[in-house]
């Protein structure tokens, strides 16, 4: 098995209890696409990370022996899995381990954006502060906020659950009825509604550029949009220049069109509160996340079906 990273410890611990040899990047620096292609013919498994790209280049060259790619994360936008199913390698991903994690980060980007706390620390932390002034620093309210989740899986439920306590009313958009209170045929018109936004889709064809210049100008403008799903969801650019016009209050946002770049607009627009792709980053869940793609590699290899098998 080829392991394209140091994982977490005790991550890998089920490929070893069955006994599996592993080919294993000793640091954190990425395989190239040349050394992954290399190396998929001399393996049967392949776990991975959302930053190694596993398209069809790769596969082909690691198919017929190569048999499964355990992704450890639960966006899967970096494997080909059209080209994985024609050639008949499984996919496996880390659903449900990361869902409060990830909804814990949401919530504290939706806090730290509606109530500018990066720049206000950052003020205080390079001496800038002079004392309370009645009108520094004001943001907007969080409790008592409409908050629309768009994408109503695992993760974005887990943030709804997270906006009863601050007594939000929350609508949520998703391609077909929930038959759950609060579900919004149309985006735009939750757009229109909801006082933050916090996005909860996987990045594909239908959601790249979702959040584009069209879109953030239906929303208030004293809204915020937080996302912790995938960069290419949102146009960076036109958020940033929706920042600089005050089209919307704020944002915050933990992934990037093209990370590990961030849009210098972006980064220089007003209330922005920018994180480096942590939502699933506590040890536990991280553990957690690389002792399940590797569950799902190992029950592949055994021929066996494993829950996390991502279908083509
Ligand atoms: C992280 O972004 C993941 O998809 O798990």
């Amino acid at each position: 098995m080829l392991v394209t990273r140091r994982l977490p410890e005790g991550g890998l611990d089920p490929l070893t209890a069955a006994g599996h040899q592993l080919v294993q990047r000793a640091g954190d620096d990425p395989y190239t696409a040349e050394e992954l292609t290399a190396l998929a013919p001399e393996v049967d498994a392949i776990v991975c990370i959302l930053t190694d790209r596993i398209d069809a280049d790769v596969l082909r060259a690691g198919a017929p022996g190569l048999r499964v790619v355990a992704n450890v994360a639960v966006g899967y936008d970096n494997i080909d899995v059209a080209a994985a199913t024609e050639l008949g390698v499984a996919v496996c991903n880390t659903p449900g381990v990361l869902d409060e994690t990830t909804a814990d980060l949401a919530f504290l980007l939706i806090l730290a954006a509606s109530r500018r706390s990066s720049a206000a620390e950052a003020d205080l932390r390079a001496g800038r502060w002079t004392g309370f002034h009645i009108g520094d620093f004001l943001g907007v309210d969080v409790h008592g906020a409409t908050l629309g989740v768009v994408g109503f899986g695992r993760i974005g439920r887990a943030v709804a659950r997270r906006a009863a306590g601050f007594g939000m009313e929350v609508l949520h958009h998703t391609r077909s009825d929930t038959g759950i209170t609060g579900w919004v045929r149309e985006l735009d018109d939750l757009l229109r509604r909801a006082d933050i936004v916090s996005l909860h889709v996987p990045l594909h064809d239908a959601t790249r550029g979702l959040i584009d210049d069209r879109r953030l100008r239906l929303m208030k403008p004293s809204a915020v949009l937080v996302n912790t799903a995938r960069g290419p969801v949102v146009d960076e650019e036109a958020l940033a220049i929706a920042l600089e016009d005050g089209t919307i209050f704020g944002a915050g946002i933990d992934v990037y069109e093209r990370e590990p770049e961030v849009h210098r607009r972006l980064l220089a627009a007003p209330h922005a509160v920018l994180l480096p792709h942590i939502g699933s980053a506590t040890e536990a869940t991280r553990r957690r996340m690389a002792q399940l793609a590797s569950e799902g590699a190992v029950a592949v290899l055994a021929g066996e079906r494993p829950p996390n098998l991502v279908s083509g």
